[in-house]
This record gives C-alpha cells, sequence and structure tokens, in this order.
C-alpha cells in the first residue's frame, strides 16, 4: 500500500472528523509535508478533504471515488486482480497487455476516463471523467466458443443485478445483444473481445469491457447522442462507484459459473429482455429487415418473425437492433 493509500485509509477511518497532519505524519513515519502532497493528490482524484487551517484534514461524508481498497471493501471474491487507471485510451486495448500473462483469475482494469472508448460493431463509446463505471475484464474461459455469447449476456444480466441493488428505484432493462436500458435510453454498453484457438474451438483469451453511465456527464452528454443516452442518477451518491463496480462484479462471477452447465443466464437474461413483443430493424452492414422480436431462446439468440409470420433466429456477431 503506497502513504497515499494508507492517508486515505485513516481519513476514512474517521470519517467527518479532523484529523491532524502531525498524527498521520507520526503514524505513517513522514513529514508533514509529505502527507500534505498526499492529500493534494487524493483531492485530484476527486476526494472532498478539507483543509481546516491549523487543525488538520477532514474527509467528507459524501466520496465517490474509485478504489481499489473501496472496491475490495464489498467485493466477495478476493481472488481476482484490480488495476485503476486514472486516464486511458480504452481499458479493453490497455489490458491486451496482460494477455501472455493470462492466469486462472481474473484480472480487471478500470479507468476514470477513456479518451478513446470503443464501442460494438467499430462505434465509440462516450467515457467522460469521473461520471461513468468503465472496466475491463481479462479471462480465459474453459468453455467452448459455442457460448461466447454469454460472456456477454451474463455480463448484461450482471450489470441489471448491480443497478437495482445500488439503486433499487430503477428498472433496468436489456436491448438485444449488449445494451442495458433505463426508461427507453441507454445507460450501458458491453463489448466483448476474444481469440480462439481453431483447433481446438476453446478461447485462448476474452476481454469483456464495460461502460455504465452513472452521472450527467458535466457538460451532457454530445449532441449525436443526447436522445438515446442516460445516466442512473442526478446527484452523486456516496461510494456509489466501488459499490456498482464489486456488486457487477461479484454477480458476473456468479453467472459465468454456470456458462454451459445450466440455462440461469438465458432465463434471467429473458426477463430483462425489453425487445420482447417489439417491431424491431435488424441491421447487418447495409442490410436492414424489419420483424417482430417473440422470444429469446437458450443460447440467447432473438427469435423474430417477419411480416409473413415466418420465424428467424438472429445471432449477435455483425446483427445490431433498433426498437420501431
Ligand atoms: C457498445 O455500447 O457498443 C459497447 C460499449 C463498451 C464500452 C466499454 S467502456 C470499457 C471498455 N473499454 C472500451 O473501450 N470499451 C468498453
Amino acid at each position: 500500500m503506497t502513504n497515499r493509500d494508507l492517508i486515505i485509509q485513516i481519513l476514512q477511518d474517521n470519517i467527518g472528523q479532523v484529523v491532524s497532519g502531525e498524527e498521520i505524519a507520526k503514524k505513517l513515519g513522514i513529514t508533514r509535508n509529505a502527507v500534505w502532497k498526499n492529500i493534494i493528490s487524493l483531492q485530484e482524484m476527486g476526494y472532498k478533504i478539507e483543509n481546516k487551517q491549523g487543525k488538520g484534514y477532514i474527509l467528507k461524508e459524501d466520496n465517490d471515488v474509485l478504489s481499489e481498497i473501496g472496491i475490495r471493501k464489498y467485493l466477495s471474491d478476493k481472488n481476482i486482480d484490480i488495476i485503476i487507471l486514472d486516464r486511458v485510451d480504452s481499458t479493453n486495448d490497455y489490458i491486451k497487455k496482460y494477455i501472455d500473462e493470462i492466469q486462472d483469475k481474473w484480472l480487471i482494469v478500470f479507468a476514470n476516463e477513456q479518451t478513446n472508448g470503443k464501442g460494438r460493431l467499430g462505434r465509440s463509446f462516450y467515457s467522460p471523467r469521473n461520471t461513468g463505471l468503465y472496466f475491463s475484464v481479462l479471462l480465459k474461459p474453459d468453455f467452448g466458443f459455442e457460448y461466447s455469447t454469454f460472456l456477454t449476456t451474463a455480463c448484461a444480466v450482471a450489470v441489471c443485478s448491480g443497478i437495482k441493488k445500488v439503486f433499487p428505484n430503477l428498472e433496468p432493462k436489456i436491448k438485444w445483444v449488449n445494451d442495458v436500458y433505463i426508461d427507453d435510453k441507454k445507460v450501458c454498453g458491453i463489448l466483448t473481445e476474444g481469440q480462439i484457438n481453431i483447433e481446438t474451438q476453446t478461447f485462448a483469451y476474452a476481454i469483456v469491457g464495460v461502460g455504465v453511465n452513472i452521472y450527467v456527464p458535466s457538460d451532457d452528454f454530445p449532441q449525436d447522442i443526447k436522445n438515446i443516452a442516460t445516466s442512473l442518477s442526478n446527484s452523486e451518491f456516496g461510494d456509489g462507484k466501488n459499490l456498482l463496480a464489486s456488486t457487477i462484479i461479484d454477480e458476473y462471477k456468479k453467472l459465468y459459473l454456470t456458462i454451459g452447465k445450466n440455462d440461469t443466464i438465458s432465463k434471467k437474461y429473458r426477463e430483462l429482455s425489453c425487445v420482447i413483443g417489439k417491431d424491431i430493424i435488424a441491421i447487418r452492414g447495409d442490410e436492414k429487415k424489419e420483424y417482430t422480436a417473440i422470444g429469446i431462446d437458450d443460447k440467447c439468440r432473438l427469435i423474430v418473425s417477419n411480416n409473413k409470420g415466418e420465424n428467424d433466429i438472429l445471432s449477435s456477431g455483425e446483427i445490431s437492433i433498433r426498437i420501431k
């Protein structure tokens, strides 16, 4: 643990109360000047620390800063490696440096901001500073490639559970295949990438990237997504990011362990779908087809019917859908 981690821990143990710089310095065996420098860096990270002249530092109650300690405080699964970055182009791209060292335990990279957040089908994902949860999980599935869709669908279910737990008044829904919606607007997207070993039809690795809009961005959403994107909350929620992150991860891990074993994921996914019964447009490259979505099968594929009453089954791959 760094001195900065230790200082925030001391302040968190005394939240709402003044702790003198001298006391912190003594505990850590560093100078008061070093304490002060660390306090500035904590403030830059977003911690609301007041400097009470001549008395010391006070950490205010309603902090919402993502941190490894903060996530681990709620996380049940201890066997996960966590990296927190302040700013990165894309957590999905960053985590690729660890592919050669991949282990059975998950590695998760979070960032407070992404400068080139990636979405599905070559789109971008708007990831402004400190208002969202942006992370990627590197894992090595031990099931066959035929189950790959479940990496995304299990994650969408986990995001819904996380949102429900932290914001019980919200009703998250899943828009097939990888988007989570609240009141007909997108609040989360998931981008799954990976590599398979053709001979064995097994995964070399998989990366599951998740972006959740928690708060309204300070400059609002850009014009092109303003009408289709939304956030979970209008005001800051004490420790919301750490709580949401750990709840999603714990739930994802639980669901992940059922892949290829039972149909828990497809059942939950179906219950959370906002697409079934709706008229949709399926888009594959330049081709657009109109259907009514009539169900989701046990492989989380979308069952659709055309205007002649003929049924078809859509697998995620290159297809995206728009609800009419
Ligand atoms: C989509 O909406 O099409 C998927 C969006 C996925 C965004 C997340 S944010 C964390 C991770 N890093 C990325 O560059 N993308 C994913």
